[in-house]
């Protein structure tokens, strides 16, 4: 190979593969495919609730009958996993709807599992939406204040895990960020003859404001207090390796990051560190944010929305849960 000279006239100058849209085409480094998304939805109790989101423009709290139909035009559209959150009923101090075999998470994966044999069921796992006070953990109250208990949670958690597992769930994503939470899952799914049930840790999830309008969604914004006690720190990228590299020796089979954009740092370093299936989460002020500006007409959301995905694919992310995957799936179609 030729060297780059700096003579006055060099003989070989490095420049940037410009031409058609063939050759742009053949150099392209990386893509989307539909087959890479993963679709979040909200179930909820009652019959043909289609309970619109206000801060998440398209965005809906499904009865189990809508999420159904809801699959059936995902699929349609060529998306193959979908991530369940669930709206409870009641909710207490124990999160007892979490692990209810009859909850609401539970009722939905079987109904989605008998209709569409081949779709990927992800499931949320978490307290938080079942927890009248709306933190991730058991709180325990004291002289200081009020406190999350780390470890007695750990208990809630596998059972969740294991009753979504019990349904059907083909893989469970533990986001609560409770320390040591990856194993205790792992051993409660194994215990239970789920061993090949895999887990995608949100392992490297920061305390973002970038969750609020899910809270909305989600009816499980804190009642007191915030959730920076376990979840990360946006200044913190290192602390956010030694995070990932407690899952990783905890059992996790796929490591997620979570907010996307203001993240991509730590989608690469996660990536190139670990050389783990990776996902990141596009995560609902991110999805609010655009729709709002598209809505506005300041910005070609369908524009944006490709590129923010593709610079997640840079990054390196294998997988994007994304409340735009039936468009992108729609979009992506020859
Ligand atoms: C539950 C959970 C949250 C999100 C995913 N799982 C909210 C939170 O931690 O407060 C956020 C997802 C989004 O904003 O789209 N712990």
């Amino acid at each position: 190979m030729r060297g780059v000279q700096t003579g006055k006239f060099p003989e070989y100058r490095p420049r940037r593969l410009r031409g058609s849209a063939a050759l742009r085409a053949l150099v392209r480094e990386t893509d989307l495919n539909a087959r890479q998304l993963i679709l979040p939805l909200f179930a909820r109790g009652g019959k043909k609730v289609r309970q619109p989101i206000s801060s998440m423009p398209g965005c809906f709290q499904l009865s189990v009958d809508e999420l159904v139909k809801e699959c059936e035009l995902a699929h349609g559209d060529g998306v193959s996993a979908v991530l369940l959150f669930g709206i409870p009923e009641a909710k207490d101090e124990k999160a007892s709807g979490a692990y209810a075999t009859n909850g609401i998470v539970q009722r939905a994966v079987r109904a989605l599992k008998k209709e569409f044999p081949d779709l990927l069921v992800v499931t949320d796992v978490c307290l938080c939406e079942y927890m009248s006070h709306g933190h991730c953990g058991l709180v325990h109250k004291n002289s200081r204040g009020a406190e999350i208990k780390n470890d007695p949670t750990l208990k809630l958690l596998a059972r969740a895990a294991a009753s979504h597992a019990e349904a059907g769930a083909d893989l469970v994503a533990p986001s609560d960020m409770m320390d040591g939470r990856v194993r205790a899952i792992r051993e409660e799914l194994d215990r239970r003859g789920f061993d090949q049930t895999p887990i995608m840790s949100y392992a490297v999830k920061f305390a973002s404001a970038f969750y609020g309008p899910f809270r909305e969604a989600a009816e499980s914004a804190p009642k007191f207090g915030d959730r920076r006690s376990y979840q990360m720190d946006a200044a913190n990228g290192n602390e956010a390796l030694r995070e990932a590299a407690l899952d990783v020796a905890e059992g996790a089979d796929i490591l997620m990051v979570k907010p996307a954009l203001s993240y991509l740092d730590l989608i690469y370093r996660v990536k190139t560190e670990f050389r783990y299936p990776t996902a990141a989460y596009a995560v609902s002020a991110e999805y609010s944010m655009i729709k709002a500006g598209a809505e506005k007409g300041w910005i070609d959301e369908k524009a944006i929305v490709m590129e923010s995905h593709l610079a997640m694919r840079r990054a390196g992310a294998d997988i994007i849960i994304t409340y735009w995957a039936r468009e992108i799936a729609r979009w992506l179609k020859p």
